[in-house]
């Protein structure tokens, strides 16, 4: 029976390129879809980048772009990734494309339709000098708890204290500097507290065989009793005030879907995207989206990351439900990826970067391999290890299997003609058999997505094929011409062994197995063909497939990226002086109590001081290319307190702020005024 698969790996976030991260999932469903695609099935693999929030406008307004503008700019670097690593999507679009803004909005009014939305006024931070309401992590301020300043909103890194934005002291916006206010506005909410919400997550998450065991655990603890009393889950907050860059909720004038409301219908939304092409077939027709969506044989299968399960397996499915459609079949989590023990951060990736992967002429398909060889079924994480990595491609990639085709072709080629013995005789036949019956195996631990196992396997198969090599000696029997047919039995053998591996290793080797069937002549290679044999057929010239990994390479991937030395400020250190010429100079703690820009200048800020005296000072300073008046006040500085006052344009300018920058601005830009630790107060002389 054919299956019906629509496939999809996570968005990622439309804000920095691929890490190693996003290729290790792309990678596992990559080598799953083509697997099932090997075995005649019909498969629609799509992802798309996942464009809105509050991030990505932020980041496009510091970039100096539209969220648009910055989110193509993203989009435009993601086709060198997958097609060097052989990701094969069969599109990728966009969560703000028009298929997306239409499809989240139906949703929502389809569950507004179903009594599910309701609309509630909470009060949040916001923050008064951007205009916008600040997410917690663009809140920071004291702990609550211990006092450590520069704490995040949510909880404090030094105590470890967990609490919520409204309790910190002295909050700011990480935006403005800015003390936020809270303001109260109206919110959007997906009633996932009702009994019918609960009921249904219930059953849908216990359906056996739709969830990995662990991740069945972690959704029982989220439907625990909390400390109220009360089983099951909140009501999820779906909406945003303006400004946001998201889809508009209907009927609002200034209200935003949350982007994790709207990314995942970003899958729905590139399948119709790729079905409106017309580029989506099956059986040479055209797909439409209404209709493979509307036939219940279809099979909607999630790649996701393990920290995005909840969103995934109780979100998800109960959005898609209560507007009335089909529910995923499948979620498939994986862990992370660690490299040498080391947990990666989401933002800043690992230390193995992609690009430079393949900049280095490194082969992708190494990476492919080694990623599946360490991959299973379950939610854990995967160590990418040096060492490990070239012995693995060495020893089992290069070692084993892509041997065994350079062992044999060159007599076949020279002796033969490339003809390949039809009759072999029946040690060759029964080796051949004992590959051949390893099939269903294979297949079992692909389908269960156990590919490390399935590697393994396959490599054990290898090592019988090595070893009937071993044992007959082709370059022995190559020496005496009487044994010419037994010659050619044995390397006919060891071609046919090396076609079934091939096939075996295919969903994780695309572009090798696409060099072996041209080596081969022979047609894509699917499953099937591993329990037909290839007979008398002739094969062309064979030309080495792969070659080992050199472990300079590697020191090479982690050779951290050469950054141009700091030029040293500038210029040369001055004329040294005595101690009694430093004293001269009189520095002090100043604290800024008020900052503004000057009217008529580009370059220059007026500075009220605090240094201690009853009075305030006024000190203009060339500093406003690096900061804006409102990220001054209220910070300490140091200042030179007895330059003598100077008459300026703008007015007296009595001192001086001391501030660090190099001696060509203009090819090396950065100015940065001086800050004393925490602790020191207006007046406190600096020596
Ligand atoms: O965690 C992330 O990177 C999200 N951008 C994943 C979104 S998956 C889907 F919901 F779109
Ligand atoms: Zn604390």
């Amino acid at each position: 029976m054919t299956r019906k698969l629509f496939v999809t790996t996570a968005l990622p976030y439309a804000n920095a390129p691929f890490h190693v991260g996003h290729m290790m999932e792309y990678i596992q469903a990559d080598i799953w879809v083509r697997f099932q695609r090997m075995m005649g099935h019909e498969v629609h693999f799509v992802c798309a980048d996942d464009a809105h929030g509050a991030p990505i406008m932020i980041a496009a307004e510091k970039a100096g772009l539209s969220p648009q503008a910055f989110v193509a700019k993203i989009a435009a670097g993601r086709r060198q990734y997958l097609d060097g690593f052989h990701i094969g999507f069969d599109n990728w679009h966009s969560t703000d494309g028009p298929e997306n803004h239409r499809l989240a909005q139906e949703i929502y009014l389809a569950l507004r339709r179903a009594g599910l939305i309701s609309v509630r006024a909470i009060e949040q931070f916001y923050d008064p000098v951007k205009g916008m309401f600040l997410p917690d992590r663009y809140i920071k301020g004291e702990c609550p708890k211990c006092g450590a300043k520069d704490q995040y909103g949510d909880s404090c890194e030094v105590c470890g204290s967990v609490y919520a934005p409204t309790e910190l002291k002295n909050p700011y916006s990480t935006l403005t500097g800015a003390t936020p206010v809270l303001r109260s506005s109206e919110h959007h909410f997906f009633q996932l507290s009702a009994q019918r919400c609960l009921d249904f997550l219930q059953q849908w998450t216990q359906e056996p065989g739709r969830l990995q065991p662990e991740v069945l655990n972690k959704i029982r603890e989220w439907f625990a009793t909390d400390e109220h009393g009360h089983v099951g889950l909140a009501d999820w907050d779906i909406s945003r005030d303006a400004p946001y860059f998201g889809i508009r909720i209907p009927d609002t004038e200034d209200k935003y879907f949350y982007v994790w409301l709207d990314a995942p219908v970003g899958y729905l939304a590139s399948l119709k995207n790729y079905c409106d092409s017309g580029r989506a077939r099956a059986g040479g027709e055209p797909v439409s989206f209404d209709a493979l969506m509307a036939d219940p044989a279809l099979e909607q299968v999630h790649f996701i990351g393990k920290d995005i399960t909840y969103f995934h397996t109780l979100f998800w499915p109960a959005m898609l439900h209560f507007s009335g459609r089909k529910t995923p079949d499948k979620v498939f989590v994986h862990g992370f990826i660690t490299v040498s023990g080391e947990k990666m951060s989401k933002s800043r990736g690992t230390g193995i970067s992609p690009l430079k992967y393949l900049e280095l002429g490194m082969n992708a398909e190494w990476l492919r391999y080694y990623i599946a060889a360490k991959l299973n079924a379950r939610v854990e994480d995967v160590d990418f290890n040096p060492d490990d990595f070239v012995a693995r491609v060495n020893a089992d990639l290069v070692g084993k299997y892509v041997n065994i085709a350079s062992r044999a072709a060159g007599f076949l080629a020279k002796r033969f003609d490339g003809r390949l013995s039809a009759d072999i005789g029946v040690e060759g036949r029964t080796l051949l058999d004992g590959l051949r019956g390893h099939r269903e195996e294979v297949e079992r631990l692909y389908e269960e997505r156990e590919f490390g196992k399935a590697l393994r396997e396959i490599m054990l198969l290898a090592d019988r094929v090595n070893e009937y090599v071993d044992q007959h000696k082709p370059w022995e029997l190559a020496k005496k011409p009487e044994n010419a047919a037994v010659l050619h039995d044995v390397c006919s053998v060891c071609i046919e062994a090396f076609r079934v591996l091939t096939i075996y290793l295919k969903p994780v080797l695309p572009a090798l197995a696409a060099q072996v069937e041209a080596f081969l002549r022979v047609g894509p290679l699917a499953f099937a063909d591993a329990s037909r044999a290839l007979g008398a057929h002739t094969i062309g010239t064979y030309q080495h497939l792969m070659q080992r990994v050199d472990p300079a390479l590697l020191d090479k991937l982690f050779e951290p990226p050469v950054v141009e030395a700091p030029a040293p400020g500038g210029e040369a250190l001055a004329g040294t002086i005595s101690i009694d010429d430093f004293a001269k100079v009189d520095l002090r703690i100043a604290k800024i109590v008020n900052c503004e820009a000057v009217e008529g200048s580009d370059k220059l800020l007026r500075l009220t001081l605090d240094v201690g005296e009853g009075r305030t000072r006024n000190v203009f300073s060339g500093i406003k290319s690096a900061y804006r008046p409102e990220q001054l006040v209220g910070k300490f500085t140091v200042m030179v307190a007895n330059l003598a006052p100077r008459k300026m344009k703008f007015g007296l300018s009595e001192g001086m702020v001391l501030a660090a920058s190099h001696a060509d601005e203009k090819a090396h830009p950065g100015l940065y005024i001086l800050e004393p630790w925490p602790g020191a107060v207006p007046g406190l002389r600096v020596r």
